[in-house]
């Protein structure tokens, strides 16, 4: 089991399922978000919870962090994971930039998620996009070496903007990622997205390990 919150600081009780930092302003220590020595996914914006569910029950001897900020969304995940009886997943309701900026440890998470993230289409609204220099300088921080990001849209442009961003920022490798490559449950966009006759782009890419 991931170590049970010592206490909650929300204005509301915390709901089974959720992962509630005891401090929101300093950085978390990595057994406060998994067990022991085991690899660390998080899946940022995991909204209904398809894909996290999936990837907790594929893989039970990994433990999963999904991070939305909608409480709607958080409820219906925690209630999911709960009736599903798995352990490995918990649900942090909170903004993405600041999780992996400001809360998530050093070198501590073997991949991490962005999947379907909302694509700012209108140029002026493209500094919304959370694919930018610093976020993935986070990124970059949060994963242990060897450790992937891994992004997916059905947005070819955001998808682009995405590989420029990466080949700006020069700190990842890309590695192949085709459908597949290896098991990857579909998100509830994707279903979605998917069932519209839209294909989905992907970018995977690796923290080197020197
Ligand atoms: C388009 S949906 C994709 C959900 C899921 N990843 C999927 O593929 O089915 C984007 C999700 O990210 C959440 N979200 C958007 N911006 C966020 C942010 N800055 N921090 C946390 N969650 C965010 C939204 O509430 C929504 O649930």
């Amino acid at each position: 089991m991931i170590a049970t919150q010592p206490f909650n600081i929300l204005p509301r009780p915390a709901l089974a399922g959720e992962f509630v930092p005891a401090d929101y302003f300093r950085k978390l220590e990595r057994d406060e978000i998994c067990r022991g020595g085991r690899p660390l996914e998080v899946d940022l914006g995991c909204g209904d919870g398809a894909f996290l569910m999936g990837m907790a029950q594929e893989f039970p001897e990994r433990d999963f962090l999904g991070v939305e900020r909608l409480l709607g969304r958080v409820r219906k995940v925690c209630k999911k994971l709960t009736r599903r009886n798995l352990a490995n997943a918990r649900v942090l309701r909170l903004e993405s930039n600041y999780t992996t900026g400001w809360l998530l440890p050093a070198a501590a998470v073997s991949r991490l998620h962005l999947l379907c993230p909302d694509p700012w289409p209108k140029l002026r609204h493209h500094r919304r996009r959370i694919v930018q220099l610093d976020f993935l300088e986070a990124v970059r921080q949060a994963l242990v070496p060897g450790g992937e990001f891994l992004f997916m849209t059905d947005h070819e442009e955001y998808f682009q903007w995405a590989v420029g961003k990466v080949a700006e920022f020069g700190m990842f490798e890309r590695l192949e990622w085709t459908e597949d490559s290896f098991f990857y449950p579909k998100t509830d966009f994707q279903l979605q997205w998917e069932a519209e006759g839209k294909s989905m782009w992907r970018l995977r890419c690796r923290k080197p390990t020197d």
